[in-house]
């Protein structure tokens, strides 16, 4: 584990923090002693995570917002409680993610990996940033994959309604959080908020396949009798996302994909940047929002 900054002080909002990766990024935060506020549907999974951060009583200190990310409003009202309740924020860490076998729809009528993986950061990041820039130095951590590199973004389809693939679906919505993380870290500059995306590499211990088609499960079952270095256990996995959000040496660091604890080169087109400035307007028109954001 590389060495992290003492974070006493800090506000962290890590979404998906109830569970795997994200529920192990929330217990080594508050071990360095900030205040961590985690995001997720299920109250009980929650609860245990503010409860074992309790527990090993570190310096730091828990709080669950339950939301669902795949809805809108649901972004927006996790936004606006957690403004009412806090004054700053130091690190955000898009980390909630879901890899669907079947196609379906949010309340918004926007295909649900599409909208859970990409657009809910997209949003969430916009109702935020203004606190990020002035809790500056501060950091943006976006949750990203390997599995990237097999996305494309097909602008006519963007929710796959001609033919959907749960593969194609979910590399193509962590393609669009590598192309985000570069468009908002270049618009971010010279404000103190860095913004990367991290890979966490392969992680079978999570619960990530619940939705997964019975063939995903199946070629990821494989790929967990796999031996290392193929694998990694969840306290390996969540090592490059901690060092992204609070390692000394990451404090410059802006706009890369990491993976393995470095900066790693991601696929072309998650360097485009015309896809990428295309992307962030659609994902705009999506939410609702102005594509200027953020405004400096
Ligand atoms: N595991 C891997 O091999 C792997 C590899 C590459 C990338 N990743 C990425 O790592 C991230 C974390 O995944 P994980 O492996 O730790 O999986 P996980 O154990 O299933 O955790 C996913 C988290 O996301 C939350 N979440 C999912 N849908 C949500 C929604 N609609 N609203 C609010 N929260 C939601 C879940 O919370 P609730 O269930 O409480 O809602 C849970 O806390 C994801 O972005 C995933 O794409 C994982």
């Amino acid at each position: 584990m590389p060495p992290t900054t003492n974070l006493d002080g800090n506000v962290v909002l890590i979404t998906g923090g109830t569970s795997g990766i994200g529920r192990e990024t929330a217990l080594a935060l508050a071990d360095r002693g900030a205040s961590v506020a985690i995001v997720g549907r299920n109250r009980e999974r929650g609860r245990d995570v503010t409860r074992e951060i309790d527990r090993r009583n570190g310096d730091g200190w828990a709080e669950l917002y339950v939301a669902d990310l795949g809805s809108q409003e649901g972004v927006r009202n996790l936004a606006a409680e957690f403004r009412n309740r806090h004054g700053r924020l130091d690190v955000l860490v898009n980390n909630a993610g879901t890899f669907r076998h079947r196609r379906t729809e949010t309340e918004d009528g926007i295909e649900a990996t599409f909208a859970v993986n990409h657009l809910a950061p997209f949003l969430l990041t916009h109702l935020l940033v203004d606190l990020l820039v002035e809790s500056a130095p501060a950091r943006i951590v976006t949750v990203t994959s390997e599995l990237h590199e097999r996305g494309t973004v097909d602008f006519g389809d963007l929710g796959r309604e001609n033919e959907y693939d749960d593969m194609e679906a979910y590399a193509q919505s962590k393609l669009a959080n590598v192309l985000f993380t570069r468009e908002i870290a270049e618009r971010l500059r010279g404000t103190g908020v860095t913004a990367n995306a991290v890979n966490p590499g392969f992680v079978p211990e999570t619960a990530f396949t619940r939705e997964a088609s019975l063939r995903g499960r199946l070629t990821l079952g494989l790929f967990s009798m796999l031996p290392l270095p193929f694998t990694k256990s969840v306290e390996e996995g969540a090592e490059t996302v901690i060092m992204a959000a609070a390692s000394p040496e990451m404090a410059d660091v802006t706009g890369e994909y990491l993976s393995d604890g470095r900066i790693a080169e991601s696929s072309e087109e998650s360097r485009d940047r015309n896809v990428r400035k295309r992307l962030w307007d659609v994902s705009a028109g999506l939410v609702g929002i102005s594509p200027e954001y953020p405004i400096r």
